[in-house]
């Protein structure tokens, strides 16, 4: 089974930075899921909400910014001090330091509340200059953000992300609409839908994995893959099972 850091190793350390995405990866994990959005200037940055009100000590929309302005709020405010300042990470400067690790990254298009023009285009060109096309797998709410992903890149895996409403034959609707993942919550998932994942050889990916109890859930239903606020604690758990 696949580790994926969800916002990096963010149980632990501000989410989305890169603090968070370089302790990930000392844990050992696969893989680092993120959120992209777009600021007003069309850059795109690394940031879970749309607004960025809760993770900085700023308020306001994503959208409203340039990133230079963006890059004066402390993406680390909300800890009180503890890890001084962190940034609102770039995807490009993620890339320049993930493209030396064999790290896979599940990028989280976040363009459901606000769609962004050109937000899916702006990050397939941001992988393709970092030649990061095969350690890249495109996922999100909105399927018809990942459907245009499919269009614009073939050769990159889309994982169909949903809520807590999953759908019941989930394999079929992936390989119906060429998504080569199913990304559901953990809260309404059911053998069955792992059962039609399997009919139709589609990989889950299942968030958000924080307790030993629904990991060892997912590792006997056979799941491929977890996304987890405490990346390490999920691959050292695993790894004594082998
Ligand atoms: O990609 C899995 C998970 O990140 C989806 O939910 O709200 O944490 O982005 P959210
Ligand atoms: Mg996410």
């Amino acid at each position: 089974m696949k580790v994926y850091a969800h916002r990096g190793y963010s149980g632990k350390y501000p989410e989305n930075t890169m603090l968070a995405f370089k302790k990930a990866a000392e844990t050992g994990c696969d893989g680092i899921e993120l959120d992209v959005q777009l600021t007003s200037d069309g850059q795109v940055v690394i940031i879970h909400d749309e607004k960025i009100d809760r993770t900085t000590d700023g308020t306001g929309n994503v959208k409203d910014y340039t990133l230079e302005e963006l890059k004066k709020f402390n993406a680390a405010a909300s800890w009180n001090g503890k890890y001084g300042f962190e940034p609102i990470p770039t995807l490009e400067e993620y890339f320049q330091w993930v493209k030396d690790t064999d790290l896979v990254t599940n990028i989280e298009i976040k363009s459901g509340v606000y769609y962004y023009e050109e937000l899916e285009e702006k990050t397939l060109a941001l992988v393709r200059k970092y030649g990061l096309e095969k350690k890249i797998i495109f996922s999100s709410f909105l399927h018809s953000s990942i459907t245009l992903l499919r269009k614009l890149a073939p050769e990159i895996p889309c994982g169909a992300l949903v809520e807590y409403e999953n759908l019941g034959n989930p394999g079929y609707y992936c390989e119906k609409f060429d998504f080569q993942y199913y990304h559901p919550g953990m809260k309404a998932l059911t053998e069955e839908m792992v059962q039609s994942c399997k009919e139709h050889n589609i990989p889950l990916n299942v968030w958000t994995i924080n307790d030993m109890g629904a990991l060892e859930q997912l590792y006997e239903w056979g799941c491929e893959g977890v996304i987890s606020n405490f990346p390490g604690v999920c691959r050292g758990w695993l790894d004594s099972k082998q």
